[in-house]
């Protein structure tokens, strides 16, 4: 087993009743990295992080944490790493100060330490203005900041964070994504899910792509937008004008043949550097005299990423077919 493995995880498998939430997951998480789990809801995010916390046993496979053994060396992985997530562990009656002291306590810090920690966290997350105030007057940016905080207290090496900014605000979004790049730039191993590529993009060195409790693709947030074949430019075409002309031009610009709609006026195609061909591409468009209704460029989203890498829309509903 390498060292410089943070997370080692082999053909993982868990079955709730009939379903199967994890089908065979392999990860490796290099020591020092941000992975970004990314995945639709019900993919098996959720179920991979309770696996790999020692809060859930898996039916088949087996991972290394912190260069622990998952099965036979549960105690020195949980002395080893952070879960966000958990406000149960949150005293809504008391401050955000006391919560960060008792769990540091439950840690097993001294008292002393514990304080300066707490001091030392809440500073940090932007939370001493609030730190002698009850968690129940707390704002939920506010309580997410604290639950990470909490999951901290104890110096982590390896840190879980299950969505950790799903239901924020942008603000907040953006404070929380700064406080995992400092924890990252410390030297703390980081694996964070998430249904969103920009967060993804914005935070992971490394993406791990889940679908139906597999990891159907990894690698940087750059090589996974390149297999998605990033911008594209999408064209409405005005009744009138030609579609196969418009069809033409834009396939100059782009990198693959442009694909037309159902309804036959909205033409689309892969370009790259789009903002950069607009002037060009507008020009030839005039040149050929087509007439457009609307032109965007397209970022890809989550669902354009699996739809290039599964060839299915994103979501157990709707591929419960099969
Ligand atoms: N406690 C549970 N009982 C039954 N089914 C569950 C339970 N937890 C998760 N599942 C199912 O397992 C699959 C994976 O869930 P989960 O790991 O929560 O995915 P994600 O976090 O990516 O949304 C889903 O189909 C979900 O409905
Ligand atoms: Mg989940």
């Amino acid at each position: 087993m390498s060292e410089a493995l943070a997370i080692e995880a082999h053909g993982l498998e868990k079955s709730y009743g009939s379903t199967r939430a994890l089908d065979g997951l392999d990860l490796e998480v290099p020591a020092g990295t941000i992975l970004g789990m990314l995945g639709p809801n019900g993919a098996g995010k959720t179920t991979t992080v309770r696996v790999l916390t020692t809060l859930l046993r898996p039916d088949r496979g087996s991972a290394r944490v912190a260069g622990y053994d998952l099965a036979s060396q549960a105690g020195q992985v949980r002395r080893r790493i952070g879960l966000t997530g958990q406000y149960a562990a949150l005293d809504e009656y008391l401050t955000g100060r006391a919560n960060l002291i008792m769990i540091g306590r439950l840690g097993k810090l001294s008292a002393r330490a514990a304080r300066a920690r707490a001091t030392e966290l809440l500073d940090r997350f932007d939370l001493s203005g609030a730190a002698d105030r009850g968690v129940k007057t707390y704002s939920g940016g506010m309580r997410r900041r604290l639950d990470l905080a909490a999951s901290l207290i104890t110096r982590p090496q390896v840190l879980f964070l299950d969505e950790p900014t799903t239901g924020l605000d942008l603000p907040s979004r953006i404070a929380t994504w700064e406080s995992v790049r400092e924890l990252a730039a410390d030297g703390t191993t980081v694996l964070l899910t998430t249904q969103h590529l920009d967060e993804a993009d914005q935070l992971a060195n490394r993406v791990a792509v889940v679908d139906r409790g597999r990891v159907i693709a990894e690698g940087t947030p750059a090589e996974l937008k390149a297999k998605v074949g990033g911008e594209r430019i999408r064209l409405t075409v005005s009744a009138g004008s030609s579609v196969a002309a418009a069809v033409s031009v834009l396939a100059r610009q782009a990198t693959e043949p442009p694909r037309a709609d159902s309804g036959g006026r909205t033409v689309d195609a892969p370009v790259t550097g789009a903002a950069r061909r607009l002037p060009e591409l507008v020009r030839d468009l005039d040149a050929a005299g087509v007439l457009l209704d609307d032109l965007a460029i397209r970022h890809p989203s989550l669902d354009d990423v699996f739809l290039t890498l599964t060839g299915h829309l994103a979501g157990p509903e709707v591929n419960g077919g099969n």
